[in-house]
């Protein structure tokens, strides 16, 4: 990447105190009676950059067109009459798409494929630059395991490395090799750090995580980001174990900075510095600023308590110019890496939206997960449908939470697809006009039923955890009608989270987990239930039988007694009341067609320590051969287990995966290497150790398979 420090000490060099503290300052964009005021802030050097959005919980609200015209005058003022010249960097958050809406990043999660997520996030790129967006605040990288949390949409489920292949995917996506190109935009990590842990799923509460875990469960998808080449990073609301991050050293610097070679700059999160105080820990909005700057945090996001107190705080002593320009440094720095002093303004140009309607569909088909099939999918085309249930019409919760340019009105819905396609008669009954009765009179009418269920977008995204994690008591009762009624049963579930699956797969004959899966996710389910395209998602959270049994994720350490609940080790002896066995574990999805692996072959099974740390590795692999009657898309998941560790080592790791496309009757060889990266793990203080001991191995279709190998690394 092309050195700026030259042109960053060039201009550091003629900015006044003032017009530094502006350049860490970001404000959003202004309601029209403000409008003038703002200007006359810019004209001052005051913003450095514009959050373009109004409102604190901005995946909430419906933020209007940008107008590209207003930016770039915005930019112009900044350019041409602002004493340094210096342009604004424009910040939005493009989540999950723009115009075109892709599937929600824990659905594009599920798709296990880090070369489609890159397209799909190139495409976003390409829209969103096309509007005078320089700057996403994605990919979020919160790890979580508890679904009620309502952000957990937004995030990469629950497993670190599958995290980090999202987190390599997204920057790549958005960045391509180079930021200042046409079509791209710079990413953001975010929450860092652990907002994922919100304590009880609530949005904003405390989280307790110790180091050893902060390490090997939320830390390693930023340090993927990272090494990516994401040079901004959003700090997270939360306090890790009582400490705020916003305003914490370590993390903030030694850890981010020192630790993971972060040399971009930091952003807060909305008004997180000045809730330092309700956090109690600053008592006024000077020590806030002082606190925060001091640590690391170099941008202020809204609340402007570094515009109005660090001038005083550098007179006072408590923050020191060098601190200043350090911060000022790094906000240039990436404003040059995004091309903005050759290129401050959006010149718009054609985009082939068409294309990128494509690349959802392919990508919402991807992401959506076959959970059941009892041989009734794929349906024919001239059978008839019964489409009931409150989701066959509706446009808006398909596109999830975190939508702030699409349109619900270009989104078509699961009825007009099934239309589309069927050569059949369709009866559909949305059960929110009509009553479940003459409902199900159709489903006895109809050869199958297809219930179209799931949760509001409403109920997903910032500020909207949910404490009921199960679909509505009259979508559970439309299935157990529908049951009744003796026909074929499909379930389809638009959710943005995992939902409490007791009650639900049970009573159907098959069950697609759709997700709120984007623009054009009504004609990939269509595609997949007819059988025009074969599903190929799994699972990147576990979905539980309960909500009570929250939280439960694969990749848990042992217990000291014989009771492990996720692997069904005595796990009726967990509770009394109930077995907290995962419903779906992590890594499950079906295919209509089906795979028989071999067992696992290992050409080396023994190296020795030096060996591994000199670069070399295990190999791995195993034949997969497709039995089934239709081509298909196979994830090939490979897990460790560190048998013998000074630290307790989880039961099962995703250290691998591969989603290969094998055609019917035909067989192949998937291959894996396991070394240095893959077979250790972070201590407290955050060294990275590979001990030598055995391993044992597992390759197979989820976090369940049994099929494994036993390799050693000697001493
Ligand atoms: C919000 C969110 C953050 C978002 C920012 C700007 O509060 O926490 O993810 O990027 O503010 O909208």
């Amino acid at each position: 990447m092309q050195n700026f420090e030259k042109q960053i000490d060039e201009i550091l060099a003629k900015l006044t105190l003032r017009e530094k503290i502006g350049q860490l300052n970001q404000q959003e964009t202004p309601v029209a009676a403000n409008a003038e005021a703002f200007k006359e802030q810019v004209r001052k050097g005051e913003i450095g950059s514009i959050l373009m959005s109004v409102g604190a919980t901005a995946g909430n609200d419906a933020q209007g067109t940008i107008s590209v015209d207003f930016y770039n005058e915005l930019q112009k003022i900044a350019v041409e009459e602002s004493p340094s010249g210096i342009p604004i960097l424009f910040g939005r958050d493009v989540i999950h798409g723009h115009k075109t809406v892709f599937p929600i990043p824990l659905a594009m999660t599920a798709s296990f494929n880090e070369e489609l997520v890159s397209k799909s996030y190139s495409d976003i790129a390409k829209e969103a630059s096309n509007d005078s967006v320089h700057w996403t605040f994605t990919p979020m990288l919160d790890r979580s395991v508890d679904p009620r949390w309502g952000r957990i949409i937004e995030g990469p489920g629950e497993d670190p490395y599958l995290g980090s292949a999202v987190a390599r995917a997204v920057v790549k996506g958005l960045q391509g090799e180079n930021p200042s190109e046409d079509g791209k935009m710079l990413a953001c990590a975010k929450h860092y750090i652990g907002y994922g842990a919100s304590e009880s799923g609530i949005d904003y509460h405390r989280t307790e995580i110790s180091d050893y875990t902060l390490n090997n469960y939320y830390l390693p998808a930023f340090k993927s980001a990272i090494d990516a080449g994401c040079m901004t990073v959003m700090s997270s609301f939360n306090d890790v174990s009582g400490q705020p991050v916003t305003s914490s050293k370590p993390y903030l610097t030694e850890i981010l900075r020192d630790r993971l070679n972060f040399n971009g700059f930091v952003v807060s999160d909305y008004d997180a510095v000045a809730q330092l105080i309700r956090q109690g820990v600053a008592g006024n909005d000077a020590d806030c600023a002082k606190m925060s700057i001091n640590a690391g945090l170099d941008m202020d996001m809204h609340d402007k308590l570094y515009l109005d107190n660090l001038e005083n705080l550098v007179k006072e002593g408590k923050v020191t110019v060098d601190t200043i320009d350090e911060a000022v440094r790094r906000v240039l720095r990436v404003k040059f890496i995004k091309g903005l002093f050759d290129n401050p303004y959006c010149d718009k140009k054609e985009i082939d939206i068409e294309k990128h309607r494509a690349d959802a569909r392919e990508m919402a088909a991807e992401s959506a997960v076959l959970l059941k099939n009892n041989g009734v999918l794929p349906i024919d085309k001239s059978e008839s449908v019964a489409l009931l249930g409150p989701f066959i019409y509706e446009r808006r919760t398909l596109l999830g939470s975190w939508m702030l340019d699409g349109s619900a009105e270009e989104t078509p819905n699961i009825y007009e697809a099934i239309k589309a396609k069927s050569k059949g008669s369709i009866e559909a009954v949305n059960g929110v006009d009509l009553s479940w009765d003459s409902a199900v009179k159709w489903a006895n009418l109809c050869d199958v039923t297809v219930l179209c269920l799931g949760e509001s977008w409403t109920s997903t995204g910032e500020h909207r955890a949910v404490s009921n994690i199960s679909l509505s008591s009259d979508q559970l009762d439309l299935i157990k009608r529908a049951r009744a009624a003796g026909k074929k049963v499909v379930g389809v579930l638009f959710c943005g989270r995992p939902v409490e699956m007791e009650g639900v797969a049970d009573n159907l004959d098959a069950l697609i987990y759709a997700w709120h899966g984007g623009s054009e996710v009504a004609n990939a389910v269509a595609d997949i239930i007819y059988g025009d395209t074969v599903p190929s998602g799994k699972l990147p959270m576990t979905i539980p039988r309960k909500a009570t049994h929250i939280p439960i994720y694969y990749n848990i350490t042992s217990s000291g007694r014989p009771v492990n609940n996720y692997y069904g080790e005595n796990a009726g002896e967990c509770y009394v009341d109930s077995i907290p066995t995962p419903y779906y574990p992590f890594g499950y999805g079906l295919s209509y067609t089906e795979f028989k692996y071999s067992d696992i072959e290992c050409k080396n099974s023994e190296l020795p320590l030096d060996d591994i740390k000199n670069g070399k590795g295990f190999t791995l692999c195993v034949d997969v051969e497709n039995i089934g009657k239709f081509d298909g898309k196979e994830v090939v998941e490979l897990y460790i287990h560190d048998n013998l560790a000074s630290m307790m080592r989880p039961i099962k790791e995703l250290k691998g995966f591969k989603k290969v496309l094998i055609k019917k009757g035909e067989t192949a060889k998937v291959e894996f290497s396991l070394g240095y990266n893959e077979l250790g793990f972070y201590l407290a203080n955050g060294d990275y150790v590979v001990e030598p001991g055995e391993f044992t191995v597992y390759i197979g279709e989820n976090s369940l398979t049994e099929r494994k190998i036993t390799i050693k690394i000697k001493g």
